[in-house]
């Protein structure tokens, strides 16, 4: 049974964040002791182990400032199934057919896909060896007969000899196989065909897990088609390293850690939980409202929730609800749901000063991924820090003038400054070109939209 891998301290945990989300260090030092305490409750008693819950947090801050970041590293420190959904979503006018426990659905089809990926690697070796067997018989057929060079092969004059300048043939072309000589080579492999034939009509008034579960029962009824496909060998190597690494893994046992990881690990974030609030009615009639909380509520709390993989308890999971909170207060949510989240946080507005330095340090930072993107064309770009102060001193400003959509607006303010070279790049600024990005340039390609407000608000 798995384990919890992570065992990062809070410290560790919120040098990880440092590295992508700039500021609020409030909540980095909240998320980081809530996956600590996971940790914690899986290595103290068993009598006391079930009674410990989750404490569940809701991150209070404007658009723009990093809830969703944060809580989207944080899935990636834990190795943890995660999954987010739009609260707001569930109050839609004629949103059918997703109810507020398909959110448990998510995180559980997550975790068997990352509990899937982790088996087959394990198997890969393996898998690779089948494989290459199978690409060879495709290649030079095994000649069938007694391979025994004491034996004698009926109806033939040689036997041995054959036999053996097969044997010797496939070894030469296995080796050929493994360096990779004849990737371009294509041969014909039988590939399964995905089980076809629309189902989805049964389904009618029947909630979700069930009509997955009849739509599976069928697909594993019906034979599965084995298709001829000629195809490369590299290609075929990929599609038959799929195929034999799945026979290779044991479902059950990938179900039942799957279980295991959502259970104890997973973490399900809630974003604009303010709109499902009363008082902001900018989402649905104040009734549905309290209705999609009433939902939640359960499954917040801990209930059992009915997967296609089984029955998930949902006492464990750790809830990260976030939200704007500009028309409506975390008191406007109904008193049950607010006392399932015991921890608030507030993050910070995001100063000029952050602007600068999201520009540039976080690891995704925008400036390093357009340098990325350019280099790929063997062009040099570079920006002089005047200029990065010019950006964030001009983000800030449309910001304030026009709308806040806190560091969003770094992402509209680049694309718009780089979009020409990037038009530009490799017609008519060639392969080895250096470009500087200098505050004279940002100027001249922005000042004109920031000063007028009509613009930016429709352009930036
Ligand atoms: N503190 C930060 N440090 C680094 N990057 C940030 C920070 N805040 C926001 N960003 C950048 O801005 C983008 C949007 O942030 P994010 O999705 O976290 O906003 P949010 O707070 O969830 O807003 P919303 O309420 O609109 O959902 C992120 O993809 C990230 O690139
Ligand atoms: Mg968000």
């Amino acid at each position: 049974m798995s384990e919890i891998n992570s065992d990062l301290t809070p410290k560790q945990i919120v040098a990880e964040l440092d590295k992508y989300i700039i500021g609020q260090k409030d909540a980095k030092r909240n998320v980081a002791i809530a996956l600590r305490n996971r940790w914690r409750r899986m290595n103290v008693k068993e009598e006391i182990q079930g009674e410990i819950v989750p404490n569940n947090i809701l991150l209070i801050g404007s658009t723009g400032v990093g809830k969703t970041e944060i809580a989207r590293r944080l899935a990636k420190i834990a190795d943890a199934p995660f999954t987010k959904v739009e609260a707001s979503k569930f109050t839609e006018v004629g949103y059918v057919g997703r109810d507020v426990e398909s959110m448990v659905r998510d995180l559980v089809e997550q975790a068997v896909n990352m509990v899937k990926i982790a088996k087959k690697e394990e198997v890969k070796e393996r898998a690779a060896e089948v494989v290459e067997g199978i690409i060879l018989d495709a290649l030079i057929p095994p000649l069938k007969g007694n391979k025994n060079t004491f034996g004698t092969k009926v109806g033939s004059d040689e036997p041995e000899n054959e036999v053996e300048l097969n044997e010797q043939t496939r070894e030469r072309f296995r080796e050929k196989i493994r360096n990779g000589e004849l990737d371009d080579r294509k041969i014909e492999i039988d590939v399964t065909a995905a089980p076809s034939g629309n189902v989805g009509m049964i389904g009618g008034g029947m909630d979700e897990a069930s009509m997955i579960n009849i739509q599976e029962m069928i697909g594993n009824m019906m034979p599965k088609k084995k298709k001829k496909r000629k195809v490369t060998i590299s290609e075929a190597r990929k599609i038959l390293l799929e195929e034999e690494a799945a026979k290779m893994i044991d479902m059950d046992e990938v179900k039942e850690e799957a279980i295991f990881k959502v259970e104890n690990t997973g973490i399900i974030f809630i974003d604009e939980v303010d709109k499902i609030a009363k008082g902001d009615s900018s989402k649905g009639p104040d009734v549905s409202r309290e209705g999609v909380q009433r939902d939640l509520l359960p499954i917040v709390e801990g209930s059992a929730v009915n997967t296609k993989y089984g029955i998930i308890n949902t006492d464990h999971i750790l809830f990260v609800a976030a939200g704007a909170f500009h028309f409506s207060k975390p008191s406007d949510l109904i008193p049950e749901l607010q006392g399932r989240f015991p921890i608030r946080v507030e993050l910070e507005n995001l100063t000029k000063a952050d602007f600068l330095r999201i520009l540039t340090e976080p690891k995704n930072a925008l400036t390093k991924q357009y340098t990325a993107l350019v280099a790929s064309e063997d062009v040099h770009l570079s920006f002089q820090e005047e200029a990065l102060e010019e950006i964030a001193e001009m983000a800030f400003h449309i910001n304030e003038e026009v709308e806040n959509i806190g560091a969003r607006r770094l992402h509209t303010v680049m694309s718009k400054l780089l979009n020409e070279i990037l038009f530009d790049i490799p017609d008519t600024i060639g392969p080895n070109a250096q470009i500087v990005i200098d505050k004279a340039l940002v100027q001249e390609k922005l000042n004109g939209l920031v000063q007028d407000k009509d613009l930016s608000r429709y352009i930036l």
